[in-house]
């Protein structure tokens, strides 16, 4: 594995998988920094977005994690920051395949959608997938 530094963020939906993903880093010595939420009172996830963006644009981080209730507006703000590409995934090929072509810097989860277990996996699929780069890359450099 890269050396990772993951920023992980979730709202209130999203709690209870953030707190298992950060315990999954944990046990791996993976380095991560907790942008919140912090409690389960509801919050606005586009602000949560914004925090992981900034920490992999400032380079505290490499990797960023997003939890919510489906994933999907987590997706949506976090790909409005310029040179975050942020991948929903609901299943261990996407995960893998977000990073080898996609270059995903951004794993979005859905925690009323999948089960945990299924999202842990996709979350140790994600960290440890590389960007294949090669024709993949002129079409990165496309969206960028
Ligand atoms: C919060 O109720 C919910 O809307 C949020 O977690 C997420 O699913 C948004 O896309």
């Amino acid at each position: 594995m890269e050396n990772l530094k993951v920023a992980i963020g979730s709202d209130h939906g999203g709690f209870n998988y953030k707190e298992q993903i950060i315990e999954y880093l944990k046990a791996r010595n993976i380095e991560y920094i907790d942008v919140g939420t912090y409690t389960r009172e509801s919050c606005d996830y586009p602000i949560i977005a914004k925090h992981v963006a900034e920490k992999i644009l400032s380079g505290e981080a490499n990797r960023g994690i997003l939890v919510c209730g489906t994933g999907i507006g987590m997706s949506i703000a976090a790909n409005k920051v310029r040179g975050i590409r942020a991948a929903l995934c609901g299943d261990t090929y996407s995960a893998r395949v977000s990073r080898a072509h996609n270059n995903a810097n951004v794993l979005c989860l859905g925690e009323r959608v999948i089960g945990e277990h299924l999202a842990l996996d996709i979350v140790d699929v994600w960290l440890k997938s590389s960007f294949e780069a090669g024709r993949h890359k002129r079409r990165v450099d496309m969206i960028e």
